[in-house]
C-alpha cells in the first residue's frame, strides 16, 4: 500500500515536471499584440519608467519598447524580446529584437514599440509603413539574449545620488536572457555587504558604506533553475560622483 502511494506520488511528480517544462518552454513564441508610441519621436523615449534617461532613447538603435505584464515591477527592464508580427502580407519572419525600457499598455497589448521598432517588423520599408498605418497588430514574441558588442555591464550613477549619503545607479547594457533579481553593495576592502533596493525601474539604491564599492548581481535561474551571483572585477571608486558611469569590467 505504502509502495503504491509512493509510486503514485512519483507519477504525480513526473507529470508536474512535464507541465512545468511546457510552461517555461524557453524557445517558444507567445501570441499577443503590439501598438507603438503615438509621439513623433521615432526612437525610444527619454522618460521611460525604467529611468534610463537619454540612454533609453537610443539604446539598441532605438528598437525599444514599453511592456505591460513583462515589466514585472521593473525586473523586466533591460530584457530583450524577439517580436514579430503575424500578418503574412507585411511581416518578416524574424521581426525585431527590442529592449524593455518603459511600462505601458494599450488595450490588450504586451508591447508598445518605438515607431522605429514597429516598422522594422515589416518585410520592407514599404511594408513597415503599411504596418504603421494599421497601428495595432497581432504579434508573437519570445525572450532572447541581449547582446551589445564591446560593451560591459555599466553602472550609471543616478542623478538622485548625493555623495556620500545616498547612492543609486542604473544598470546599463544588461546582457543575456536572465533577470537581475537582487543587487548587493559591498565595501570592497572588508566585503561588508548590504542588499540594495530596486527604487524604481532599473534604478538600485542604498545608503552606501564608505570606501571603494563592489557590486554583486543575482541573476534569475535559466532552464536549469539555478540563480547565480555575478561578481564584477571592477570596483566603483571611493570618490564616485552623480552622473558618472563606471565600467563593471564584465559581460554576462
Ligand atoms: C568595513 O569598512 C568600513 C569603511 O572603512 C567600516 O566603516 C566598517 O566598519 C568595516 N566593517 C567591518 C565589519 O570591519
Ligand atoms: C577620484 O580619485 C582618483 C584617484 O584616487 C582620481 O584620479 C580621480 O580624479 C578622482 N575623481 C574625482 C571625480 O574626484
Ligand atoms: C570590459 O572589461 C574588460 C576587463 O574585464 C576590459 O578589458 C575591456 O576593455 C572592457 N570593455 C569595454 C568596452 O570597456
Amino acid at each position: 500500500m505504502a509502495l503504491c502511494a509512493q509510486l503514485l506520488f512519483f507519477l504525480y511528480l513526473l507529470q508536474f515536471q512535464h507541465l512545468a517544462r511546457a510552461d517555461s518552454c524557453s524557445g517558444c513564441f507567445t501570441q499577443s499584440s503590439a501598438a507603438y508610441y503615438p509621439n513623433s519621436d521615432t526612437q525610444g523615449t527619454e522618460s521611460g519608467a525604467c529611468e534610463y534617461g537619454t540612454f533609453g532613447a537610443t539604446l539598441n538603435g532605438g528598437d525599444v519598447s514599453a511592456a505591460s505584464n513583462l515589466y514585472k515591477n521593473g525586473v523586466g527592464c533591460g530584457a530583450c524580446y524577439q517580436v514579430r508580427c503575424t500578418n503574412a502580407k507585411y511581416c518578416s519572419d524574424n521581426g525585431v529584437t527590442i529592449v524593455i525600457t518603459d511600462l505601458g499598455s494599450s488595450g490588450d497589448t504586451d508591447f508598445i514599440l518605438s515607431q522605429h521598432a514597429f516598422a522594422r517588423m515589416g518585410q520592407t520599408a514599404d511594408a513597415g509603413a503599411s504596418l504603421l498605418s494599421l497601428g495595432h497588430v497581432g504579434v508573437e514574441y519570445r525572450r532572447v539574449s541581449c547582446s551589445y558588442s564591446n560593451k560591459n555591464i555599466t553602472f550609471k550613477i543616478d542623478q538622485s545620488s548625493n555623495f556620500p549619503f545616498y547612492f543609486a545607479f542604473q544598470i546599463w547594457y544588461q546582457q543575456g536572457s536572465k533577470d537581475i533579481i537582487a543587487v548587493q553593495l559591498c565595501n570592497a576592502d572588508n566585503l561588508t555587504c548590504k542588499l540594495m533596493e530596486r527604487s524604481h525601474g532599473a534604478v538600485w539604491a542604498a545608503v552606501p558604506p564608505s570606501g571603494p564599492l563592489s557590486v554583486r548581481m543575482l541573476l534569475s535561474g535559466g532552464d536549469d533553475g539555478d540563480e547565480t551571483w555575478v561578481l564584477p572585477p571592477n570596483n566603483i571608486p571611493q570618490n564616485w560622483t552623480a552622473g558618472a558611469t563606471y565600467d563593471s569590467g564584465i559581460q554576462v
